[in-house]
Parts: C-alpha cells; sequence; structure tokens
C-alpha cells in the first residue's frame, strides 16, 4: 500500500524528482533501542535521524520522497503523518513553536511508503522503488548516513548528474583498515575538481582487495537503467542482492561519475558516530548551541581528572550557574 501527504511547494523544479529512502533495517547494532523503535527514528538531539535525510532530499530539491520500510514501518509512517490530537493540543495552548515542530515532517516532501517483504539487501529495496520511480532519474539516500546540514553534497551530484547523464555516487576517503566496512570505488579523473570517473566497484572489500581508499557514502543519484541491471543481479556480499554490484556494471559502460565528499558524514548506526552526530549538531543549534558549548568545554577540560569527575565538575557548575 502507498501513502502519501500533501506536497511541499517551496523546492525548485529540477529534472531529478524523487528521492527514495531505504529504511527496512534491523538495526541490531543498537539493540536493545531497536528493539520496538525503527533505527531510523532514533533522535538526533530531538528529530529522528531520518527526519534529516527527508530535509536533505528537500533542500536539494527532490519533493517526492519514498521511503521502502520493514517490519516497524508504522513509527516511521506515523512521524511523516499528521498528529491532530497533538496538533489540537497544541493549537489549543497557543504554542506555535512545537506545533510547527510537530507539523514540518509532513511538510516537508510529498511523502510515500512501501513495504521491502524480505529483507534481501539493499538493491532489492532500489528495485522495490521501481514502479513508484518510473522511467527517470532518482536519487537514493541511506537512512543511516547523516550528511551535515551545512555541507551541499546531493545538489552537487544532481548537477553532475544534468551534466555527465548516467549515475552518480559519492565517494569518501577513508582509513584503508575502515574499508571493509564499505563500497570501494576504483576511479580515473574526469578533468574537474572533485569529480571522477567510476570504473569499478567492490562491496566492502578486504584491505588487500580494495581498489583504492574511495569509500561509497549513503547517496546515489541514479540512471533508471540500474532497475533493468538490478533485475538480474545475484546475491553478493553476505548472500545480499548489492546496489554495489549493479553499479559495477554500470561503472564498466563508463556511465558512473562520483562527487568526491570531505564533509561531515556520520553513521548514525554506528554507536560511537551516532553520539558524535548528537554532539555535532547540538553544538550547531542556536538555541542549545552556546549552552553546551560551554559545558562540553568544561567537561573535556576536566577529562584529564577520568570522565566521572569531568562530568562532577562541568555539571556541578552548571548547576551553581543555575541557581
Ligand atoms: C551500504 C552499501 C555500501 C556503502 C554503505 C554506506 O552498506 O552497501 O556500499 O558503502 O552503505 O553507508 P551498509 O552500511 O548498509 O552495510
Amino acid at each position: 500500500m502507498i501513502t502519501s501527504h500533501p506536497p511541499a511547494t517551496s523546492a525548485s523544479p529540477r529534472p531529478v524528482r524523487k528521492a527514495v529512502v531505504p529504511a527496512a533495517g534491523l538495526g541490531t547494532r543498537f539493540l536493545p533501542a531497536t528493539k520496538a523503535t525503527p533505527k531510523e527514528m532514533l533522535p538526533v538531539v530531538d528529530k529522528p535521524a531520518i527526519q534529516y535525510v527527508v530535509e536533505e532530499a528537500a533542500a536539494a530539491g527532490l519533493d517526492d520522497v519514498l521511503m521502502v520500510t520493514g517490519r516497524h514501518k508504522r513509527a516511521i509512517e506515523d512521524h511523516f503523518d499528521h498528529a491532530l490530537e497533538l496538533e489540537q493540543a497544541l493549537a489549543a495552548k497557543g504554542d506555535t513553536v512545537r506545533l510547527d515542530a510537530v507539523r514540518d515532517p509532513a511538510r516537508l516532501a510529498d511523502i510515500h511508503h512501501i513495504r521491502q517483504g524480505d529483507p534481501l539487501g539493499l538493491g532489492h529495496a532500489v528495485l522495490c522503488a521501481r514502479a513508484h520511480v518510473g522511467d527517470q532519474p532518482f536519487a537514493v539516500l541511506l537512512g543511516d548516513d547523516l550528511i551535515d546540514p551545512r555541507e551541499s553534497l546531493l545538489s552537487r551530484m544532481l548537477d553532475v548528474r544534468e551534466r555527465y547523464a548516467g549515475s552518480v555516487v559519492a565517494l569518501m576517503e577513508v582509513d584503508p583498515a575502515q574499508i571493509h566496512l564499505y563500497g570501494c570505488a576504483a576511479v580515473e579523473a574526469a578533468g574537474e575538481d572533485g569529480v571522477v570517473r567510476v570504473t569499478d566497484l567492490v562491496e566492502k572489500p578486504s584491505r588487500e582487495e580494495a581498489p583504492s581508499r574511495y569509500a561509497v557514502i549513503g547517496r546515489y543519484v541514479l540512471d533508471p537503467a540500474v532497475f533493468g541491471v538490478l533485475e538480474r543481479t545475484r546475491p553478493g556480499r553476505g548472500g545480499e542482492i548489492q546496489l554495489t554490484d549493479a553499479l559495477r556494471e554500470l561503472a564498466a559502460a563508463g556511465t558512473v561519475h562520483a562527487v568526491v565528499f570531505d564533509g561531515a558524514r556520520y553513521d548514525t548506526g554506528d554507536k560511537s558516530d551516532y553520539l558524535r552526530s548528537v554532539v555535532r549538531m547540538a553544538c550547531a543549534r542556536p538555541d542549545l548551541g552556546p549552552g553546551f558549548r560551554s559545558w562540553l568545554r568544561e567537561f573535556v577540560a576536566a577529562l584529564e581528572d577520568g570522565p566521572e569527575a569531568g562530568a562532577a565538575r562541568a555539571d556541578g557548575r552548571e548547576r551553581r550557574r543555575a541557581a
């Protein structure tokens, strides 16, 4: 079943309009928090991680978002829907700030939901979007990857798609010891700064097998030709149908480019990176940032005496200030 909400009106028209957000993972790295809550709904400060991803798509002009969900469909669907009782209660109190916060997710884009059914891999999740996407280029944003909202990665990728056609991936240089966690790309120069042509792709190679230090991160702009390839892509790494394997075939035909990204990106499915994303976003918030940054400075300065002492000292000062 596909459900939808009214479209946002502010996005500027672009040849690519649709975004697909696979959100069907089990979130096992975050158990027990993800026992009854999808990992994409874990809060980064006061918004679920997946809201940042949809905001990023909307900011790049994509006004149609298809969520490919798994067994936790309900919470994600509710988050991007209206919450009438809550809205009425806030409206009655005249709390317009919170009322806007509750209404915003449903206003971001025309949001649809589809269920993946069997968790057969990222390639399969993208293939599930075929009927909705049709014969148009589209973006894929992985719900786990949080790109700092001050970056413009997706817009740059859409520009590259406009100029070179074909598909566009995002690459980030990583420590070779980390490359086994990512798809890895072999590349050659494309004649412009920050853009390369992808000649080969390998899903989660060992350090020895990796053709480069370039890791694929969770943003893609895909040509609809990928669907035909995905249909005949056999299960690969981990027994799953891998998007990387389908893109490998397109790369061999010379139709995949990449934007090399060196900005702030967090894997919110990883506990340490998740914590870093929360700290980073909290520091950047105009309402919380100033107070939080000064607490953080004291906390870090006191860390040399051990984490407990650091917290106790910073929290003690905070309480004295508040008193
Ligand atoms: C997926 C892709 C992988 C990519 C990564 C980026 O892997 O299969 O190629 O590098 O996302 O986050 P996952 O992290 O879902 O295992």
